[in-house]
Order: structure tokens, then C-alpha cells, then sequence
């Protein structure tokens, strides 16, 4: 059974940003996950490599890799919004990742999907990972998300090179299949897959002009109808999964469009020296006209953290409860039917979905291992400044609504104090 539904509806008054979830179609529930393991590209990458330590969170030590996003990645706030307290979250995405290096433009070093995969095997994977056998990780199926982010440099590298991605795009999906059925093998059942942002809008590409710009843009089009294909064909091959696809294009372009809609100031440029600086998210540089939080874009081709915040956000939101709301005022319709009120602003999301069988076992199928679980994760270590000024989580539930957060400072981070700078 799959279900495809759209709005989600952010609206933002003045002062509090009000985000409308709609049904979470796909039944998977934040308020039940306990577990994350993350799989991706920049877009998704801390660093965490498990070789290292598999508690020593977001990687240190890895002086490859740091949040290209002036602080945390979207993964790490959505890590925070659990309902009791942090979900562990072990995220071995990479910066450059793509499905598979044999395909895309082999940047070989880097660890692909398939490779993420294989040391989620040898690490994670019940009962016999390494981190399962050293009592150091337990997860069980039901209470687990695995958040897979491709394509954004699989269709990037195509388009950096002046082509089409439509020639490798069996190719990608073949791999990207193969790699979520071991995953499924291993005992993964609530799958969020996250679709390739507008490219053509971040600056290098959008100031490179057509027709590199529409290029970018055709190539990110192409690869989500591909995952879109893929997501469809997933409640019959796996029955007893649970799927949700996050269309992230009217995310980024609702956001791009109306940047002060959302406590942006600036949406089409990205200031040099805030991308030299890590982890000192309100930093004000007198060289860049606003601060670094005001800005849509950390880089000309990775979005700053206030935006991953906000996508983990919106994201939670998805991934909450059904709404039963019947008062729901004029709003756009939706195909459930579900709507809730809408103020100003609607950022449309996509999100195809599959449930399980109402018979489905997979509630219970469980893969618990033999030791404790650790994994409290990275933002509660270290010193260094505290993460958001002053941010509190100020949601609230009511009637399907779902109150939260201020524009631009508000959006939420639960823990205090950062992690240690890690050198670029
Ligand atoms: C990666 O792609 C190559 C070339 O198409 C293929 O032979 C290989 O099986 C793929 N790897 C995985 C794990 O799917
Ligand atoms: C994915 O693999 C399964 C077998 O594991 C196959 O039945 C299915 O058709 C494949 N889906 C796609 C989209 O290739
Ligand atoms: C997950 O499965 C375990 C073991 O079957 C069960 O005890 C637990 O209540 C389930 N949790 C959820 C959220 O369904």
C-alpha cells in the first residue's frame, strides 16, 4: 500500500513560525524512535566514523570531515526532537558520497552508499556487528530510522562534467536497491528518504548561468523522478517496511523564495569567511553583511545550519502523529484530506509512502543485541559556545497543529554546549 500526499504547511505570522504537520502517511512515528543511523553525502555528514570509537561522537580525531553547515547537520537536530530525549544517532554519511563509486563519477576514496552500507554491517548489524559484539549498541527494528540522503552528487557530478545523469540512472537505482535490500536484511523496516535539493539554485551553480544552471536542474529532476520510481515499488518488495519519501525541492525553494519568510536575510549568496569557520553558529563577521545564521547558504553549495534546523524541523513534523483535525479552515487540499489551517505560507513537501499490512509483523520483529545501548550523541559533548541563542523548544500540540518555534533564533536545540573545532 503506498499513499502519496502532500502539504505540509509552514506558515510563519509575525514572531512565531507556525508549522501545520499533516499526516505522517508513512506510519513512521518520531515519537518511537530511539535509533538513528544516517547514510548520505555533505548534506548529512559529521564525521562520526565508527573505526574511531564507536561512542566518540561527531568523529573527533577525523580531521576529514566537519558539519558543512557552520554547525550541526540536519541529521543531529533531528536527533534532538525525540520525545524522550536525544535519539541515538550514528551517521556515516561523507562529504563527496555518491550510490556507488563504480557508477557515478568515482570520487573512489570516499565512501559510497554501498560502502556506508558495509560498515553499518560490520558495525551495526544484529547480532553479529562489531559494536554489538563489544555491548556497545542496541537497536531493535521498530524504534529504528534509517535516514538514507542521495543523489545530490550523483547527479552533481554529471552535471559538473556537462551531462545528462539519465544514461546511469539504472545503474544508480540498481545499487541504491541493492544496498536498501541488505540493509532490510539486516533488520531495517522504517526507511526516510530524503530527495536531491534545487542544485541549480545554490550560487556556484546559480551564478555559472544557463545552461550549467538548468543542466543542475534537470539532472536533480531526473534523479527524484528515478527515487520517486523507487519509493513505488517498495511496499511490494518490502512488505513489512515502512517508507517515507521527503520531497526536500519545495523546501529549498520556498525558503530561497521567501527567504524573510523564515529569519533569512540573504538566499542567493553565501559570504566566504563564514565557510572558513566552524562551529560558532552566531557569528557575526563585519566582512559579510549579515549574520552567519541570516544566511541561506554556509557555501555556494551547502546551506548553513539555521536551514538544517529548520529542515529537521519540518521533518519531525512529517514524522508525527496523524492529524485528526476537522477544523481546518480554508486552506489548500491535500489528497487526505487532513489540511490544517494555513496562515501565510506553504511550503508544498511530496511524500510517498508505503505502511505495512495492518497484519505486518514487522512491530515486533526484533533485532535487539546483547549489550547496553550507548550512543548518547555528539551534542552534549564538549565546550564551546552554546548551540542557538537562547533557543527553546516552545512546541505544543493542539488539534493537529503544531506550535513551534520563533523565526531564526527559536528553532530548537534541546542540548547545551558544542563539539570540539575540528580544523577543515
Ligand atoms: C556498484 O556498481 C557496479 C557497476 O555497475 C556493480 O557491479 C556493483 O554490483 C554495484 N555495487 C553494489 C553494492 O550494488
Ligand atoms: C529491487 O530489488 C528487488 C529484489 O531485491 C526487486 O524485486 C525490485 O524490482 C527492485 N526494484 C527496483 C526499483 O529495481
Ligand atoms: C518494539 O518491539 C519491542 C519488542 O517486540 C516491543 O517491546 C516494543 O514495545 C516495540 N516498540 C514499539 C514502539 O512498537
Amino acid at each position: 500500500m503506498s499513499v502519496r500526499w502532500s502539504a505540509l504547511v509552514l506558515g510563519a505570522a509575525l514572531g512565531p513560525l507556525i508549522v501545520h504537520a499533516q499526516t505522517s502517511a508513512s506510519g513512521i512515528l518520531l515519537s518511537d524512535i530511539k535509533t538513528i543511523f544516517g547514510f548520505g553525502d555533505s548534506y548529512s555528514a559529521t564525521g562520526y566514523t565508527p573505526a574511531l570509537g564507536v561512542s566518540n561522537f561527531p568523529g573527533y580525531g577525523n580531521v576529514r570531515e566537519i558539519p558543512k553547515s557552520g554547525r550541526w547537520v540536519w541529521l543531529q537536530y533531528l536527533s534532538q526532537l525525540g520525545t524522550d530525549g536525544d535519539i541515538a544517532l550514528y551517521d556515516l554519511a561523507a562529504s563527496g558520497a555518491v550510490v556507488n563509486n563504480s557508477i557515478s563519477t568515482p570520487l573512489s576514496l570516499i565512501p559510497a552508499f554501498t560502502d556506508q552500507v558495509d560498515t553499518w554491517i560490520n558495525y551495526f548489524e544484529q547480532p553479529m556487528g562489531q559494536a554489538i559484539v563489544t555491548s556497545q549498541v542496541s537497536w531493535e527494528a521498530n524504534s529504528t530510522l534509517f535516514a538514507v540522503w542521495f543523489g545530490i552528487n550523483d547527479a552533481g557530478s554529471a552535471s559538473g562534467s556537462g551531462n545528462s545523469v539519465s544514461p546511469q540512472l539504472s545503474g544508480i537505482f540498481d545499487s541504491y536497491n541493492r544496498s536498501v535490500a541488505q540493509l532490510y536484511a539486516g533488520g531495517a523496516r522504517n526507511f526516510l528518504i530524503l530527495g536531491v535539493p534545487p542544485m541549480e539554485l545554490a550560487p556556484s551553480v546559480a551564478q555559472a548561468g544557463d545552461p550549467t544552471t538548468s543542466l543542475y536542474g534537470d539532472n536533480a529532476d531526473a534523479v527524484n523522478e528515478a527515487l520517486s520510481n523507487f519509493v513505488d515499488t517498495f511496499p511490494t518488495v518490502y512488505p513489512e517496511a515502512r517508507i517515507s519519501l521527503f520531497d526536500t525541492q519545495p523546501f529549498f525553494s520556498t525558503i530561497i523564495a521567501s527567504p524573510e519568510t523564515y529569519g533569512f536575510m540573504d538566499s542567493t549568496t553565501d559570504c566566504v569567511a563564514y565557510s572558513l569557520i566552524t562551529n560558532q553558529p552566531d557569528l557575526t563577521l563585519p566582512v559579510c553583511e549579515w549574520p552567519m545564521s541570516q544566511y541561506v547558504w554556509w557555501n555556494s553549495y551547502h546551506p548553513t545550519w539555521a536551514v538544517h534546523r529548520l529542515l529537521a524541523t519540518v521533518i519531525s513534523q512529517v514524522l508525527s502523529p496523524p492529524t485528526t483535525t476537522s477544523a481546518a479552515p480554508s486552506g489548500p487540499s491535500t489528497t487526505s484530506g487532513t489540511e490544517s489551517v494555513v496562515p501565510s505560507t506553504v511550503i508544498p513537501t511530496t511524500s510517498l509512502s508505503s505502511e505495512p499490512p495492518a497484519s505486518s509483523t514487522s512491530g515486533s520483529t526484533s533485532f535487539s543485541g546483547s549489550g547496553q545501548a550507548t550512543g548518547s550523541v555528539a551534542p552534549t559533548q564538549s565546550a564551546g559556545s552554546s548551540p542557538t541563542s537562547g533557543a527553546t523548544r516552545a512546541g505544543g500540540r493542539t488539534d493537529g497543529v503544531v506550535v513551534a518555534l520563533a523565526v531564526g533564533v527559536a528553532l530548537a536545540v534541546g542540548g547545551a554546549g558544542g563539539w570540539a573545532l575540528v580544523a577543515l
